[in-house]
């Protein structure tokens, strides 16, 4: 996830630029850049680093136009830099273009463009589109970004700017937002309103395969066949906290509803016929047969999504799987050789006990990989392979987003060794294929169901303590269900192995104690509806989430809410959202700090 803005108008372009990219700030911040027409060429500064960085060096050599565009980068294809900051030029210093996305065949482009002699400065994906542009570019920039954009698969959202056509700004979306915003005598470009709120609240929405010709005074929207589109403008009414929030009240409830967009993303130029492709990992087939043991390393939520890993490699890959708390994992003797492969899951890979453990691993020599969203953090300097889980910067301090892609990444991770390894045969792995590309459009059904979850929160958001229930692989789902709950929550909530009830903790239930039971339609179905039989004997309150539809569950559940159908092992991708949203809802009506929990920290990057 990124940030793109683009200014054309009268006034001095690179303040209202650099006002916008710190309004995007949110949606990343590991480099900047921005690029402007001056005195007939493309003048453009550009940084590792924070936002502030880029405004210090501006102050020594300030760029003046009335024309440019800007970006502030979260690294998805190349670590932060200089040179795989954006904005990028083509090679004859013409063309600059911004944006977020990604390219998914820019490789097979990059080398195409190569023979014909272009010259890449950067590891990004984006570098092969503005050379791409320039490589059909024949004196119109709109007729040269439609032929280019056709070329490619993958999600953007772009501005470009040419020295030969000063006077116009060139966008273009798809998969990827972008808005416009329309003033006096002058237009803006954005991926989110907040960036040009404090210049206009007019807008004008642009849809995917849609591109747009800012002038001055005008904005025209097209097809990608360049034939002219109609859009009404609106009039934005929000204040520039709830734009940023992109309406939402608070990030965590936003970041909620990103998680089909972020699944298609860890998706996207991953799932082949028969293999998947981990560009960000080395590991050779060859090296993955010779591994005959598998260890997973995390702390909190990174740690729920590496207990349902281990049932996934075991049951793809016929590995045995290991796994531990890294702070506890650093304290042990465990026993790890060059067969063991050593895979440490961290959303920030900065989490200190995990990166600890993972260092110890490697130095028995565990073949490494380690599983983040964060493109050049620490934990990525310690081996070279990496699967991104692209979900885009998380702001809530409660892991939502991020969680979900963990538990995609670990579940191609396991196709590929499956395969690898000859356990997993064609047949299932189309299954599986299949079935992961119906989840977003699932999740996208489970989110519809927000508004069925918040009247059950609004039911019991005064109970002083929960449990929740959940059986193989919705056991570390019940886990995670109760860390949501406690972390925004405050309230005392315990997960468990469903199966562990009737050794302890049935003594707890009573008429005041809400039952979160995870009871997808799998093998264990009946055993675990039988603990639900128990809570209900013994007064409890029942709230059930499942896709078995043909069973009398009102006659065990107090509250039912409904997810659809998919290959089990997939289901706690979807059966995870209803309790995301329910802690969300018991936290808001609580009015606890949703996004800052006390106590809490983003990044825990001491022992
Ligand atoms: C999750 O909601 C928590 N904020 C926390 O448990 C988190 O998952 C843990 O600190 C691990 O962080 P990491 O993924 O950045 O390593």
């Amino acid at each position: 996830m990124c940030g793109i803005v683009g200014y054309i108008g009268g006034r001095s372009a690179v303040p209202i630029l650099m006002s916008g990219l710190k309004r995007l700030e949110y949606r990343g911040y590991d480099s900047a850049g921005v690029s402007v027409l001056k005195n007939g060429d493309i003048e453009q500064l550009k940084a590792k680093g924070k936002l502030s960085i880029l405004s210090s060096i501006l102050k020594d050599k300030p760029l003046r136009s009335r024309i440019g565009i800007g970006h502030t980068r979260w690294a998805t294809h190349g670590a932060p830099s200089d040179e795989n900051s954006h904005p990028h030029m083509d090679c004859k210093k013409e063309i600059s273009l911004v944006h977020n996305g990604i390219i998914e065949n820019y490789l097979t482009l990059r080398q195409e463009l190569e023979e014909k002699g272009h010259k890449f400065l950067s590891e990004t994906d984006t570098e092969v589109l503005v050379h791409l542009i320039e490589e059909y570019y024949e004196g119109n920039l709109e007729q040269a970004v439609s032929k280019a954009l056709k070329r490619l698969e993958g999600s953007y959202a772009i501005g470009v700017i040419c020295k030969k056509e000063p006077g116009k700004i060139v966008a273009a979306r798809q998969d990827s937002p972008l808005v416009i915003g329309l003033g006096k005598n002058e237009n803006f470009i954005a991926s989110d309103i907040p960036a040009f709120l404090p210049f206009t609240r007019k807008v004008k929405h642009i849809n995917d395969g849609e591109i747009v010709i800012l002038k001055r005074n005008s904005v025209r929207i097209f097809d990608l066949d360049l034939n002219p589109v109609e859009r009404e403008v609106t009039t934005v009414h929000w204040d520039a906290s709830m734009a940023e929030k992109g309406g939402y009240k608070h990030f965590m409830l936003k970041e909620i509803f990103e998680q089909p967009r972020v699944v298609t993303d860890m998706l996207s130029g991953r799932l082949k016929e028969y293999s998947v492709e981990i560009e960000e990992m080395k590991l050779t087939d060859d090296d993955l047969r010779k591994i005959n043991k598998v260890i997973i390393i995390a702390c909190g939520t990174a740690f729920h999504a590496s207990m349902v890993g281990k049932y996934f490699i075991e049951d793809f890959a016929r590995i045995p799987v290991e796994i531990d708390v890294a702070s506890e994992f650093r304290y042990r003797n465990p026993v790890v050789d060059e067969n063991s492969l050593v895979v440490a899951v961290s959303q920030s890979g900065e989490t200190a006990d995990t990166l600890v453990s993972f260092k110890n691993a490697i130095a028995m020599g565990a073949k490494s990989i380690a599983v983040t969203n964060m493109v050049g953090s620490s934990i990525t300097r310690e081996t070279e392979n990496m699967i991104f889980t692209r979900a885009g910067l998380e702001i809530g301090v409660a892991a939502t987003k991020t969680f979900i892609a963990q538990l995609v990444a670990i579940f191609l991770l396991s196709l590929k060794l499956g395969v690898a390894r000859g356990t997993i045969d064609k047949e299932k792995f189309r299954e599986y294929h299949e079935a992961l590309l119906r989840i977003p459009d699932q999740l996208s059904d489970v989110l519809k169901k927000a508004e069925q979850i918040r009247n059950i929160a609004r039911k019991y958001y005064k109970c002083d303590d929960f449990l929740f229930l959940g059986r193989s692989l919705s056991y570390p789902i019940a886990l995670e269900g109760a860390l949501k709950l406690k972390e925004i929550s405050y309230i005392h909530a315990e997960g468990y192995a469903a199966g562990e009830m009737k050794h302890g903790p049935i003594a707890l239930i009573d008429n005041l104690v809400p039952t979160v039971v995870v009871l997808p339609r799998d093998s264990v179905y009946e055993k675990t509806l039988s603990n639900v039989k128990e809570v209900r004997a013994r007064s409890g309150i029942t709230i059930g989430i499942t896709n078995k539809t043909d069973d009398p569950l009102d006659e065990y559940l107090d509250e039912t809410i409904f997810v659809p159908d998919t290959s089990h092992q997939l289901s706690p991708i979807l059966t995870t959202i209803p309790l995301q949203l329910l802690a969300y809802y018991i936290a808001d009506k609580r009015n606890r700090d949703v996004d800052q929990p006390r106590n809490l920290a983003k990044s825990v990057t001491v022992e």
